[in-house]
């Protein structure tokens, strides 16, 4: 990969005379600063309330609302790509930072429902944005996914190996729910969140990501996983029929451990970075379920008022939650300027992760 971002660095006049050299693994080098500069989402125009709901499947809207805190979710129309939600999100997170798309040289999406199994998500997006110097490929860590795309392009943008990063969580999960399960369906939606990481200045008091945690236990896979269309089941007749390509979930079992590992990896960054808990100007928490959240913010000892919540409104849209979350809350004003803010997440795999970052 260092290879395939060397060339591409040579095509570009920019990069040339700006001295970044994505093969030089020779000279030591200064861990440096990783600033976030723009954020951007995008959700689709279709709301599916719970009434809604109450009209497919066996449930109400007070068991949705009292059980999970959601009282809408957004649906992608049916040629709605993944891509196409990126790449809103992408735009709208470049245009808050005012970058153009020869400056970005790195594209990371986080996703579990991916345009097509190759290529990748990421260079269906490059292409739309027209990210002509990028490198881009897709992770797969579930609803953890955007924090391990910040952490990865975090660890590039700190050695020196690109400057510039656009991260993406984009899901359209409504294509792989069993809208015949209630149990499963009631919870998911669809949506996109972006963000623009560039190398910082170091000066303190500047943004800067000050610390991130990444974590999986694959014991646990089964928890909560697409069983079917990969190797392991192939796609056939039977195992459609048996719609083994939709969302299988231990809901109890995994908002158990969602409670006990978002308040683990969260605290194990506030020792690492010396933050205090009341430094914390806004925790953005994984978008699953407002119990989950209510339990880690308790946990934390962080009050309900500096914890940002939109799961009534869109639901649980996977690795976009944190993302979309982190956008709202910086476009209306909830975190501002040289706020701490502290993202944690959880999801498959088992996987999760948090950030803390000075905006
Ligand atoms: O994003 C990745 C992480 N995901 C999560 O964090 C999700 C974690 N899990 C959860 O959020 C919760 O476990 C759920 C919201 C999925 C379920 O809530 P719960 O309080 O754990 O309910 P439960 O699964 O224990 O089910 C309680 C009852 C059952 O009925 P019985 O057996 O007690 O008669 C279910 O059949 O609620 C029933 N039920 C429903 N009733 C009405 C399950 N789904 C529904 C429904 N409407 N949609």
């Amino acid at each position: 990969m260092d290879y395939v971002l060397m060339c591409q660095y040579r095509q570009c006049r920019k990069h040339r005379e700006n001295k970044v050299d994505m093969n030089d693994l020779t000279k030591p080098f200064k861990r440096l600063p990783v600033a976030l500069i723009g954020t951007g989402s995008y959700v689709p125009e279709r709301r599916l309330t719970n009434e809604d709901l109450e009209k497919m499947v066996d449930t109400s809207n007070e068991w949705i609302v009292t059980r999970t805190g959601i009282e809408e979710r957004r649906i992608a129309a049916p040629d709605e790509k993944t891509s196409d939600m990126a790449t809103q999100a992408a735009r709208r997170a470049m245009e808050s930072a005012g970058v153009t798309p020869e400056e970005i040289d790195l594209i990371i999406v986080a996703t579990v429902t991916p345009d097509t199994f190759t290529p990748s998500t990421a260079c269906y997006v490059q292409a739309n944005i027209g990210a002509v110097n990028a490198a881009a490929f897709d992770i797969s860590a579930a609803c953890s996914g955007f924090l391990f795309a910040l952490k990865t392009a975090v660890q590039y943008i700190g050695c020196g190996q690109a400057r510039t990063a656009l991260i993406i969580a984009s899901e359209k999960l409504s294509h792989i729910v069993n809208w015949e399960d209630r149990s499963t369906c009631v919870l998911f939606g669809d949506g996109a969140g972006a963000a623009v990481l560039r190398s910082g200045t170091g000066i303190e008091g500047d943004s800067a990501v000050l610390a991130s945690d990444i974590g999986s236990d694959g014991t646990l896979t089964d928890l909560l996983m697409v069983p079917g269309g990969g190797s392991a089941i192939p796609t056939t007749e039977e195992n459609i029929q048996e719609k083994l390509y939709t969302l299988a979930m231990r809901g109890n079992e995994v908002f158990r451990y969602a409670v006990a590992h978002m308040k683990d990896s969260a605290l194990s960054l506030i020792e690492r970075t010396g933050i205090k808990p009341e430094d914390v100007d806004l925790v953005i928490p994984h978008q699953a379920n407002l119990r989950i959240i209510n339990a880690v913010a308790q946990r934390l000892g962080i009050p309900a008022e500096r914890v940002f919540v939109n799961v009534h409104k869109y639901g649980n849209t996977s690795g976009a939650a944190v993302a979309i979350a982190l956008d709202e809350a910086v476009s209306t004003g909830r975190a501002r300027k040289g706020d701490i803010i502290l993202l944690v997440t959880f999801g498959a795999g088992l996987t999760w992760s948090s950030a803390a970052i000075r905006l």
